[in-house]
């Protein structure tokens, strides 16, 4: 292939701590994989904001083909993707959002649907005009999933006479920001009957802090994200950790496309939204065997392309020594 024909996705990723990222990280290898003309640059944000803009700035220095950011926060980062969209550099933005549209997609599931899922869950599985106690924990305050699952939660929420919230726990996405609050929350009232969590990190923590207060028969559990694998969601609902959690894709393929097709010369959505379906008991098993099938196609794409690969080289090194042999 010439040298023009290669292109170069930077992706600026928030941080890789959880599975969830590792997930869009894999996903967005996978799918850029399959084009032998993608070469996709991935750099890890750290959590950290200042460190994020930095990054963005050089993929816009390095002229990237298109860029894509999954911000920490929404404001911090929103001046550099001006940047990069003043320097004509189509940028993707997936799962948190930044300020204003001034990007050129958006890749991600609806949050305030999410949170809208969640209350729902609650009502449609408790006794209608029951008295009913409910404790939030949020995630990160300045990233957009969390103010958005909270505005869907407490919309629903506020409308049932007999439902009250009665505690909130800001978190910052991550199990260790529950703890201590909730432990000390759960001493100071009467035991909520459910607990929703913006994400199943949190929702871990809580069952954690639940069951050392002897409460988890008591407390329903719901968390966000859906992943699956042994320490994910899915399994977290099929052992009854959780009673239910809201599937939150990480658009990691859908990205890598959207580029492509950016790349290509097609017009693209500007809002992709993403499909969200809570997960209980009920379809656990289903979602699972889908995740299974899934996985497996994946798998045999990697091991197929690794067998081309190795086939490739074989063929490039008989044909060197073709080339080797017609010389002599
Ligand atoms: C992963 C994560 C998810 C959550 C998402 C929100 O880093 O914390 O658990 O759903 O980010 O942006």
């Amino acid at each position: 292939r010439e040298q023009e024909d290669i292109y170069t996705i930077g992706f600026v990723q928030a941080m890789t701590t959880d599975n969830w990222r590792k997930e869009m990280n894999r996903a967005m290898k996978v799918e850029a994989s399959m084009h032998p003309n993608l070469n996709l640059e991935i750099k890890d944000a750290h959590n950290d904001v200042e460190r994020q803009i930095a990054q963005v700035e050089d993929f816009i220095e390095k002229r990237v083909d298109v860029l894509i950011v999954s911000p920490i926060q929404s404001v911090p980062i929103t001046p550099v993707i001006e940047k990069a969209m003043n320097a004509g550099i189509p940028t993707i933005v997936i799962d948190r959002k930044i300020e204003g549209s001034n990007y050129t997609a958006y890749v991600g599931a609806n949050n305030v649907e999410i949170g809208e899922n969640a209350a729902n869950y609650i009502i449609s599985n408790s006794t209608p005009g029951k008295e009913l106690k409910l404790i939030e924990i949020t995630g990160l305050q300045a990233s957009s999933p969390a103010y958005e699952r909270s505005r869907g939660f407490r919309k629903v929420i506020s409308k049932q006479e007999n439902i009250e919230v009665v505690g909130t726990i800001a978190g910052d996405w991550e199990k260790t920001s529950v703890n201590k609050d909730l432990q000390s929350l759960l001493d100071s009232i009467e035991a909520p009957d459910f607990i929703f969590a913006h994400n199943d990190r949190m929702a871990m923590g809580a069952w954690e802090v639940a069951r050392s207060e002897n409460l988890t028969d008591s407390i329903q559990i719901i968390g966000v994200d859906g992943l699956f694998g042994p320490s994910g969601g899915i399994q977290l609902v099929k052992e009854n950790i959780l009673a239910a959690t809201v599937l939150y894709p990480t658009g990691g393929a859908e990205a890598i496309k959207l580029a492509t097709q950016l790349l290509a010369g097609d017009n693209i959505e500007k809002n992709n939204i993403l499909n969200t379906v809570v997960i209980d008991k009920v379809n656990v098993d289903i979602m699972q065997n889908q995740f299974n099938k899934m996985n497996q196609q994946q798998n045999d794409i990697e091991q197929q392309q690794s067998v081309i690969k190795e086939q490739l080289a074989t063929y490039n090194s008989q044909n060197y020594l073709l080339k080797i042999m017609v010389v002599l």
